[in-house]
This record gives C-alpha cells, structure tokens and sequence, in this order.
C-alpha cells in the first residue's frame, strides 16, 4: 500500500534521492525546504512540494495544516534539511565573540531545530503501529566539525531520537538516525571540494571512494520498510568504515 512520506530538504542532495526512492516504490512524497523553485524543479514523479522554513514556528504550523489537507496520516518522517551554515548569507560580524554566537546558533537552526520543530508539529499524524522517523545526523557528531558547531547540533539529535524513540515505541512506530561520511552530489559542501581534501576524505574510507546520496538513500529506505519494524534508537552509520561502528 502506497505509504505517505514527508522529507525536509527533499528537493536536494540526499533528501532528493531518498524521495526518488520512495516515489519508485509507489510511496506518495512531499518534498518540503526554503526555495519553493528548487522543489518544483527537484522532478519527483508524483510528488508535492511546500516551501518552509523549518525552524520557523510559523512555517512549520503551515506545514502541519497542509499535511493535515492533503495526506492526513505520515508513515515516514525524513529529516534530511540541515547544512554545516557556510552557504547561509553572511551576517558580516566583525566582533569573534558575537560571530561564535551567530555560527553556533545558525548551526542549531539549521540541523537540530527544524528537525525537532517537524517532529513535534507532526507527531500527532503519525502512523500507528508502522511509523517511522528517520533524522539526518552526520560522522562529525562523533568526529568534530572542526568548528563544533555543526557536529554539535547533529550531537543533539541522537538524543533527542532516543527520547522520541522511549516515547513512540508504545503507538509501534520507530524512530532512528543515519549518520553519513563524506557524500557526493549534493549541495552540502557549495559548488566547490578541494581535491586534496576530496581524497582524503576517500582515503579514510575502507570502500575507497566518496558515498552517494543514493547510499543513503537506500538505507533511509530500508529502515523505513517493515522488515525494520525492532530496529529502533539506533545510530547508523553510513561512511564506507570512516569511522568504525559503536
Ligand atoms: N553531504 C554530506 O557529506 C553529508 C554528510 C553527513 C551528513 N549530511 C547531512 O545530510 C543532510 C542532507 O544534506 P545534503 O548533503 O543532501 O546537502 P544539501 O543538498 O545542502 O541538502 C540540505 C537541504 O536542506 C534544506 N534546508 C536547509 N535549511 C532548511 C530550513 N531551515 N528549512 C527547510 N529546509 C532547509 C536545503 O534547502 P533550502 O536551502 O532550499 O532550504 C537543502 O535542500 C543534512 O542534514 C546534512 O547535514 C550530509
């Protein structure tokens, strides 16, 4: 049966290609992110799309009526909206003690925030049994950021997904993290990747080479199917043995 599926920051990168693979499976997607253009030009076959920022109370209201409207039920929440804050326009402050400030709560803004702000505006809706929510974190919550402040705000969610995970388990619905290494293909990193920094990055790997938003994708996928239904509170880490599992 056709599933209802909601993706934050579905209209690039990974949250692209996880609504692609939602779509494929005959899944019904809504693609939700700020630019209202690059949703409607993301081209996935069947989906809705509904411009927000979500870590904005007001915006997240309106996409908790719109989901009301048109899908009623979420099976599957994916939180993939979030950015390390270096392609947000720049606040130009000059004192370092206000900058650290600004940098900080950007990053909290944009990865902790809107993730958190979704969930609780549509945890109501919420499938059950069979829900499913699916947050974005990142290697470098376990890592570093080299600024902190993004691997910080990805930190955040784990236990944040934890205390959802206690709470929702009774309705059956399940809720877990993919934490992904370096992935190419997506906007995350802006128009340009040093090579050297590139092959570093692969270099760390034990596949020996860059991930895919597609790899991602499939494991979102997978931890959205019912064969997933005990899988729940968990990290998983998709990063080709970057980092080794615990
Ligand atoms: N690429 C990697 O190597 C990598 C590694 C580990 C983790 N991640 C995480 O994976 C997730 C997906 O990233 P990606 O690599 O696919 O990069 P991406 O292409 O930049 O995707 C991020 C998406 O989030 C949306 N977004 C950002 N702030 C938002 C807000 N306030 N409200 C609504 N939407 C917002 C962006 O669209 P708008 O700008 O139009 O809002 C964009 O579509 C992110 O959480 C990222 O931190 C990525």
């Amino acid at each position: 049966m056709a599933r209802n599926v909601v993706i934050s920051g579905g209209g690039t990168g990974i949250g692209l290609a996880a609504a692609r693979v939602f779509a494929a499976g005959g899944d019904r997607v809504l693609l939700l992110g700020r630019r209202a253009e690059v949703l409607e030009k993301a081209g996935v076959p069947g989906a809705l799309t509904h411009a927000a920022d979500l870590a904005e109370t007001e915006d997240v209201r309106g996409v908790a009526s719109f989901v009301e409207r048109e899908f009623g039920a979420v099976d599957v929440l994916v939180h993939s909206a979030g950015g390390s804050g270096l392609l947000e326009p720049d606040a130009g402050i000059a004192d370092p003690l206000a900058g650290l400030a600004h940098t900080w709560t950007v990053n909290f803004r944009l990865n902790t925030l809107t993730a958190v702000l979704l969930t609780e505006a549509l945890k109501p809706r919420l499938a059950e049994p069979g829900g499913r929510v699916l947050f974005l974190s990142s290697i470098a919550a376990y890592r570093g950021s080299g600024s902190g402040a993004y691997a910080a705000a990805k930190a955040g969610l784990h236990p944040y997904a934890h205390d959802l995970a206690r709470q929702l388990g009774p309705r059956g619905i399940t809720v877990n993290v993919v934490a992904p290494g370096y992935i190419e293909d997506t906007e995350f990193f802006g128009d340009a990747m040093a090579e050297e920094r590139r092959a570093r990055l692969i270099g760390e790997t034990s596949t020996g080479r860059a991930g895919t938003p597609g790899d991602v994708a499939e494991t979102l996928h997978w931890l959205a199917s019912p064969g997933a239904g005990h899988i729940t509170s968990q990290i998983i880490q998709v990063n080709g043995g970057a980092e080794r599992g615990h």
